[in-house]
Parts: structure tokens; C-alpha cells; sequence
């Protein structure tokens, strides 16, 4: 058997004929860069989302990048993120030239948004939750309480399009949402592709110019900008996949159902938490093993023809790219710990429940094997 990690060329499959007539129509018309297909996804979001608005942009990196531009954070100020994120978060904050700020995860991945108080100082320009894996951080008190402060929130929604908390969807709790549509994302384009969400007008206008050299018109430049903005036949290919998303997501819970169901017994893994609404879009499905096997089980399953991965295997304190921010060994103990134990299985809208069957049941032979050799 061979299970794949994820399977975006299924869900190209799905929308492969509409696509390919609305790529030959950009073509037709000669408008390779903006136009309808941009205009008509960014509303189609934005109501799917229930904003205001949202920004089609280059990519997910961008996406944060410019939101923080949007808010004029820059140099002296502060930038709080999570230690455990994918490093582009930090990226994104690093290129503005504030300085980034870095908290631990709690048990769910997810930012200790506790810790987060703490950190903040006079400095402190925005908080940027990432909702990780697919599950959003709980931002109930958070939000008002950063907004008493003055302290934007912008959340990181790369690996969440779709979630929601109490009904409000990931990307609309904070002043700015920010998507990747990396093709791996569980909304993904067929390329590089991006968005921000805003229900501030203000912000929506700023990010729209930000995007374009710094204005809507061409040749009035009222702002200094950059050029990132979402590519038409990514735009085509959002739109088609975006009618999906909720079936998709459903799907991906009922993959995770199937893992606790057959994994639920298995004592050498963590399983994540499975709350029966729609918090956790379950991008990925993030278990934990102990007993320091996760490579060994990894080996295992991947001769099976198992593909797995590891979703971060150094926190961002910990590579050297970010050596300067001063953050040493046991600074964040949780991001720490979990980055030697998390194992990635695979999930994606095309898996069966004999497929998570079979990976169970290999991953329990594996755990028998170790016992008998007494590891
Ligand atoms: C949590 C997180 N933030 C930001 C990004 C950056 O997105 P992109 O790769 O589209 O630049 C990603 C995507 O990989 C991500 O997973």
C-alpha cells in the first residue's frame, strides 16, 4: 500500500475542466495580471468569511508581512509570535524590522496566550496567534484585551481557512487575518497564492495599494509598496476549490474521527484534541510519540509506504537564521519537547478509513516489535 501525506492533485482533479476553461479565457482576454478573477475570489472570500473585505496577495508570507505594513510596525517595535511556528511568521515580522517576540505552545500546539500577557511591553505593536495544524487558538480574551491596550491582533490563518470559534470564522477575531494558499493548504491554490481578511476598510484600502507599488491607479503611487498580489489563474482555481471547502473540511474531521477511533488505544502516542465542532479544520494530524521513537516510527511507516512528516522539527529559537534574537536552549520547553516528538500522519480529503485502519495497524505492530526488543 502506498498512502500519500496529502493529495492536492485530487482536489485538482475535482476542479480541473472549470479551471482549464477559466485559464483559456484569461488568455483569450490578455489580462495575465489582476482583472475579474482576482475581484470576483477576494468577494467571494470576504463572504464566505463574512468580512469586509479581503486582499488577494502574493503568498502567506506576504500576507503577514504586509498587514504589519498595513499597521505601520516597523523598527523599535515589538512583534509577538509563537516559538513553534512555521518560520515564515517570523520572517514575515523580522522584514518590517521589529523586533519578533517569541512565547511557547501550550499542550495543543497552539500559543500560551497567558505567557503572551506577559510579554507584552510598551513596545508591543501586534500579537500574531497562529493557528496551527488547522486549530484555532482560543482568542475570546484575548481580543479585548489587546484591544483595550492598543495591541493589533493579526491572526495567522495559513493552516486554518474554514475554522471557526463561536461562529466567527479564523481570520475575523483579529484587525487582520492572513492566509497561505501554499497547493498543500487545506484552501489551496495550484501555486503560491495569499490573502488578508479585514473588516476595517481603513486597512483593506492600505493593503490593496501595499500589494501594488503603493496605489490602486497606475503611475499614482500615494504610498511606498511593493508588488505581491494573488495571480488571476491561482484566483480561478481558489474560486472553484472555495465551493468545496466546507465539504473538504467536514472530511478531514471524519479522517480524524477514524484516527481516534482506531488509534484511541495506543499508548506510546498523544492523540490531538478532537472537539466535535468546527474549531479544527484538521490541515494536519499532529500526534506525539513517546519514548522517543517518533524517528523509528517514522522509518517504519514510511518502508510501509506510509508517508509522514515532521511539523517543525526545530522551533524557530533554535535556528540560526534567528540565533540573533538571543533565546537559548530550554527558553520554551513545551515548543522544545514537542518538536522531538510530534509525527505528522497523513490526512487529506481522498484518504479512506481503510487507509487510516491499515496505518494504525502498522503503527501498533511497530509499538509490539519495540516492546518484544524491550526499547
Ligand atoms: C503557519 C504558517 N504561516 C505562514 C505561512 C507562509 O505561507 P506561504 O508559504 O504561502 O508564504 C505558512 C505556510 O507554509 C504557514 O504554515
Amino acid at each position: 500500500m502506498r498512502i500519500l501525506f496529502s493529495a492536492p492533485q485530487y482536489e485538482y482533479e475535482m476542479i480541473r475542466e472549470q479551471w482549464l476553461e477559466a485559464v483559456a479565457k484569461i488568455a483569450r482576454q490578455g489580462v495575465f495580471v489582476g482583472g475579474p478573477p482576482v475581484s470576483e475570489f477576494e468577494a467571494a472570500f470576504a463572504a464566505y468569511l463574512q468580512a469586509e473585505g479581503t486582499v488577494g496577495v502574493g503568498n502567506g508570507t506576504d500576507a503577514i508581512y504586509l498587514a504589519l505594513q498595513a499597521l505601520g510596525v516597523g523598527p523599535d517595535d515589538e512583534v509577538i509570535t509563537a516559538a513553534n511556528t512555521f518560520v515564515a511568521t517570523v520572517g514575515a515580522i523580522h522584514h518590517t524590522g521589529a523586533r519578533p517576540v517569541l512565547v511557547d505552545c501550550n499542550e495543543h500546539y497552539l500559543i500560551d496566550l497567558e505567557r503572551v500577557k506577559e510579554c507584552v511591553t510598551s513596545r508591543t505593536k501586534a500579537i500574531i496567534p497562529v493557528h496551527l495544524y488547522g486549530k484555532m487558538a482560543d482568542l475570546k480574551a484575548i481580543a479585548p484585551w489587546a484591544a483595550e491596550r492598543g495591541i493589533a491582533l493579526i491572526e495567522d490563518c495559513a493552516q486554518a481557512a474554514g475554522a471557526s470559534l463561536d461562529g466567527i470564522a479564523a481570520g475575523r477575531w483579529g484587525v487582520m487575518g492572513c492566509f497561505s494558499f501554499y497547493p498543500d493548504k487545506n484552501l489551496g491554490a495550484l501555486g503560491d497564492g495569499g490573502a488578508v481578511v479585514s473588516s476595517s476598510f481603513e486597512m483593506i484600502a492600505k493593503l490593496r495599494k501595499l500589494r501594488n507599488h503603493g496605489g490602486e491607479v497606475r503611475y499614482q503611487h500615494e504610498i511606498c509598496g511593493y508588488n505581491s498580489r494573488l495571480d488571476p489563474i491561482q484566483a480561478s482555481a481558489l474560486q472553484l476549490k472555495l465551493r468545496y471547502l466546507d465539504d473538504w473540511n467536514n472530511r478531514r474531521r471524519e479522517i480524524a474521527r477514524h484516527y481516534r477511533f482506531y488509534l484511541g488505544a495506543v499508548e506510546f502516542l498523544t492523540l490531538p484534541e478532537f472537539a466535535d465542532d468546527n474549531s479544527h479544520v484538521f490541515h494536519l494530524y499532529v500526534v506525539r510519540v513517546k519514548y522517543g521513537l517518533r524517528d523509528a516510527l517514522k522509518k517504519h511507516l514510511q518502508k510501509k509506504g506510509v508517508l509522514t512528516a515532521v511539523q517543525y522539527p526545530v522551533p524557530v529559537h533554535r535556528l540560526p537564521a534567528y540565533a540573533h534574537l538571543g533565546y537559548k536552549a530550554g527558553d520554551f520547553p513545551h515548543a522544545e519537547l514537542y518538536a522531538g516528538e510530534i509525527l505528522s500522519l497523513p490526512m487529506h480529503v481522498a484518504m479512506t478509513e481503510n487507509e487510516v485502519r491499515f496505518i494504525a495497524s502498522e503503527i501498533r505492530t511497530f509499538y509490539e516489535s519495540c516492546q518484544t526488543v524491550g526499547r
